[in-house]
Parts: C-alpha cells; structure tokens; sequence
C-alpha cells in the first residue's frame, strides 16, 4: 500500500464544548483549545478532529448548522480559527473539521428559503411529502433520535423528512445543487489550510427513502467519488467517513485507494457489541470473545484494499474505561491496557479529550443534569412506552453521550480548571483524583502511557504496516496478537479480566530474547513459555 502521511498520524477529538473555557462563559471555545496546544504537542498527536464550531443553534451541540461559513459566537471568531490552523501548524498539528452534509440546521437560509412556499429554488434541497408514511410502509422511518422522520410544515402543508432532531432537516442529494454548494464550501474550508474533514454519517447520503433505503444507498460512492474530484482529491486530506453499518466489504469501498473516495473510516461492529439487540438503552455485559472476533476481523479482512481507524471513544459513546476496562479497583491498569491492546493495532489511532488521563463515567442521579438531545428524547419516548425510570437512568448511566461530554479535567481546582464560570454541564465529581495536572506530575500515569504509545508508532514502521496474526483466539480473557515484518517481531498481549491468569506460549515466541517495549506493570526481560498475566495486565514485547 502506497504510505501517506494519515498512517503513521494519532489523531485527537476535542469536543469544543467541553475542552477549555477561555471567556468565563462557562462554554469551551477555539481560543480555550489554541491554549491547550502545547499539552497536545507534549502528548505527541499529529491531527486535531474539531467537533463542530461552525454557527448553529445548538439542537444538537453544533451538529446542526446554520452557516457553515461562520464561526458560532459562543466558540469564538473566524479570526479565532484561522489563529488556531496557524498556532496548531506551527507545531506541526493538523485541524480535521467535522463536516455534517446530511443535514443542516432548520436555521440554516436553505431550510428557510425551502420553508416559504413549495416552489421556491430552496425547496428542492430538501425531502417533502404530502403524507408522512406509517409504520409498516416501506418508507416509514424513525428518527435516530426516537419519533417519527417526518415533520409537519405548517406554512406549506408538507412535511419535512429529518433523521435526527426535528431542528436537522435531511439535504437532499438527489438535487446536484446540494452537492455543488457543498463541494464549494469544502473548497473555501480547504483554502484555509485544513488538514482534511470527518465525515458525520456519511453513509446516509444516499438514501433512497421510497426503496426504504437510508444507509449505504446506491447513490453513495458515486456521491463520495464525485466529492473527492470536486474536492479534496489531489490534496493529500485526512477524510474519514462516519460509517455505522460498515463491514469490511464496505469499508473498502470507502478507502480503498484506487477507487478515490475517502482515506479511512470508522466502523462501529465494536462497540454495538453490548447493545442488547442493537439498542444502547438496552446495554449487556461485554462478551470478550465476540471483541476478540470483531476486532482481529477487521485487522485481517481489510487487509491492503482498505485503511481502518482505531477507536474507543468519542463525543458519542462511554468512556471506555468505565466500558470495558474497571474503573474502581484498576482505573490506571485497565486504562493503559485498553491503550495498548488499541494503538498497537493497524490503523490510525484516534483518542478522545480525556481519554489519555483515563476519564470515567458520570452517573448524574437526576435527569435535569442531562443536556443531550438524545438522551431526552429517549427517555421520554421509552418511559412512555412503559420502560421504568430505573431502567431508563441506569442505561443513561451507562450510555449516555453526556459520558464523554462532561468538562475536561485538566486541574483538581473549582470546575476542575475546565472554566472561571458556570459550566453548561456539570462536571464528574472525580476531578479532585483524575485530572491533567496531576497526570503530567506523574510518570507512571495513564498520560505518559499514550505517550509511549505515540512514540512507539513513530519508531515502529511494523506497527503501522505490519502483518497482524493473533493468538490465543479461544482464551476467555487475553487479547493477544504479533505485529511483524521482516525487521521486526512484537508480541502484544492484554489481560482483559480482573482476574490473573496464566498461558502456554506458543514455542516460537518463547524461545526469542525479549525487550519490554511498554508494559502496565513490572517490564519483563524473560518470557518463559507459561506465561503469568496479572489483573488488566498487557504489554508490549520486541522478539529477537
Ligand atoms: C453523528 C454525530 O457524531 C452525532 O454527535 C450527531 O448527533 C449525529 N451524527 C447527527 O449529526
């Protein structure tokens, strides 16, 4: 596979909301996160993923646009941004902006123009109908939300087809002009000096509501071909599709090189594991098994036809300590071994604001601490369909997209350090223990564990290009894989259980001399061919 700059990058999300409050106004914004650069550049990452700063009402915490040409006030100023691409590529730090193209804002001036009478130019960049479906029709859809698609206009007597929030009226992009007005405002991003876009829900622009199609349309890759033409084809761009049915078969489509559509993609198969039948208000227990098959699967499937992101959490999802790892007894363990048993796979690494000092779960105890959209929704929808409250705040609890919203920890002062003011959502009361200052005091913590990591991706051309072949696939609680090439053999193994365990190394890897390259506890100099793993155990071992 040809290398590009994206392989070998560790990409972070900030959340502007919840990153760094510059102005007291209790709302994180651009100049909070030109500020936090150098803990960036410290921690070693390449590329920033900024969740929307773009003007928008906020229905959805940005993800609903009204302009998406200007900066919303409470984030700060156009000169704001250009300050923060300059600041950020003075050290060497690319900024990858959110790009949400399936909707916009019912602010924004298309949905107003299209809103004022069924043949104005606007009215086409939108869906209409003059009933809404039923249940049961084949283009009855729901929102992602929870409730009906569609929307009553009242102005028109039509309703509006929306799969999120009722404020996030769908484009259509049956109409050329839509994809014509983005691509040129991609072009005007671009020309700022982005380092390239992610893609929200990408997979849902071609849909085909009267087939009953949303995601995965046949429209979409000749959508995505045309847009990197038009776009950011021939500029060595960061892209990555937000994609949440892909298998790999689909994700090539996506990133294969050949085929000119995006660089990478995230996949979801991971983490929909403890949804009970695909529904996050239904969580189930993690069955490691069926992680150890998802993930060694898309490491061997997608081979040199396609390029996979690695991931446990971002804006939407748990803190993947409190998830899979334990947060009470082995918070640091547990944290740096989901860290290892991730970054040492193939595929661009991505962290989460907060996930490199090991943030937990919150667990507010009443719903009025809650400001996500969906998680208010989804409470009212589901208690009224009879789910108890009880049911409803521990699955929040565990859930929530407000998990990973809650402010950065970066200090065990007032607010956790996070703003001077009062912050727009509660913080996890946890900071007084968790929080960058004391991370950056202490050279065992989860912080410089991901450092270690960064800079092994740096060294380790096996660790990006390498071939994967895993081990133990039957073991109900090591995850355990060798990345190699012609230089190089590593030996990856992690303790997903609380609980010591000892193995019979295969013969080949215990006959080798070791070298500890990253380890959660005591670095080994041996490994014998029965092998102990304490509790969230996992290291990293160069074989010669
Ligand atoms: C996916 C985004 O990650 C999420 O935060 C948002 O609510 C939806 N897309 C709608 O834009």
């Amino acid at each position: 596979m040809q290398k590009q700059w994206w392989h070998d990058s560790v990409v972070y999300q900030i959340y502007p909301r919840s990153f760094y409050d510059s102005n007291s106004d209790g709302i994180g914004d651009l100049k909070g996160v030109i500020s936090k650069l150098d803990y960036l550049k410290l921690l070693g990452i390449d590329v920033i993923w900024l969740s929307p700063v773009y003007q928008s009402p906020m229905d959805d915490n940005g993800y609903d646009i009204s302009d998406y040409c200007a900066i919303a006030q409470e984030f700060g100023t156009m000169e704001d941004m250009q300050e923060l691409l300059d600041q950020a590529n003075d050290r060497n730090i690319k900024v990858v902006m959110d790009l949400v193209v399936n909707h916009t804002s019912d602010e924004h001036p298309w949905f107003l123009e299209a809103q004022k009478s069924k043949d104005n130019p606007y009215r086409d960049y939108y869906i209409w109908k003059d009933e809404p479906p039923k249940k049961g029709d084949i283009n009855y859809f729901e929102s992602v939300f929870g409730g009906p698609a569609w929307e009553f206009d009242a102005n028109t007597g039509q309703y509006f087809f929306h799969l999120f929030s009722k404020r996030q009226p769908d484009l259509n992009w049956e109409n050329p002009k839509v994809a014509e007005e983005v691509h040129k405002m991609m072009n005007w991003w671009i020309d700022k000096g982005i380092g390239g876009f992610r893609l929200d829900v990408i997979d849902l622009i071609g849909k085909q509501i009267d087939k009953g199609i949303s995601g995965n349309g046949p429209r979409l890759h000749p959508l995505l071909q045309q847009m990197n033409k038009q776009t950011f084809g021939d500029k060595a761009l960061l892209t990555v599709g937000e994609t949440w049915d892909a298998t790999p078969e689909i994700a090539k489509l996506y990133s294969d090189p050949k085929r000119d559509e995006l660089s990478m993609v995230f996949q979801f198969e991971h983490i929909t594991l403890t949804w009970e039948h695909g529904d996050k208000w239904n969580p189930k227990a993690l069955d490691l098994s069926a992680l150890k098959r998802v993930l060694t699967k898309w490491q061997v499937e997608l081979g040199n036809e396609g390029w996979n992101s690695l991931f446990w959490n971002n804006h939407d999802l748990p803190r993947i300590v409190s998830k899979f790892g334990d947060d009470k007894n082995y918070r640091v363990e547990s944290a740096k071994m989901l860290a290892t048993s991730l970054h040492m796979l193939k595929g661009t690494p991505y962290i989460y604001q907060g996930e490199e000092i090991g943030m937990t779960n919150v667990a507010f105890d009443t719903l009025d601490k809650y400001r996500d959209i969906e998680t208010l929704n989804f409470y009212k929808v589901k208690t009224e369909s009879g789910v108890s409250h009880e049911h409803m705040l521990a699955a929040i609890h565990e859930n929530s997209r407000d998990n990973a919203r809650t402010p950065m920890q970066w200090t065990c002062e007032d607010n956790a350090g996070f703003t001077q003011g009062t912050p727009w959502i509660d913080l996890n009361p946890n900071y007084n223990q968790i929080n960058v200052a004391d991370a950056l005091n202490d050279t065992d913590s989860v912080f410089y564990h991901y450092q270690a990591l960064i800079k092994l991706r740096k060294q380790y051309p096996v660790i990006v290009y390498g071939d994967f072949v895993p081990l133990f696939e039957d073991h109900p609680s090591l995850f355990a894989y060798v990345r190699q090439d012609s230089d190089h053999q590593l030996l990856i193994v992690s303790n997903f259980g609380g609980e010591e365990c000892v193995v019979e190394l295969p013969k080949q890897y215990c006959e080798k001399a070791v070298t500890t390259l990253l380890s959660n506890y005591t670095p080994r100099s041996t490994i014998g061919g029965s092998l102990m793993l304490l509790p969230y155990e996992s290291f990293v071992v160069e074989l010669s």
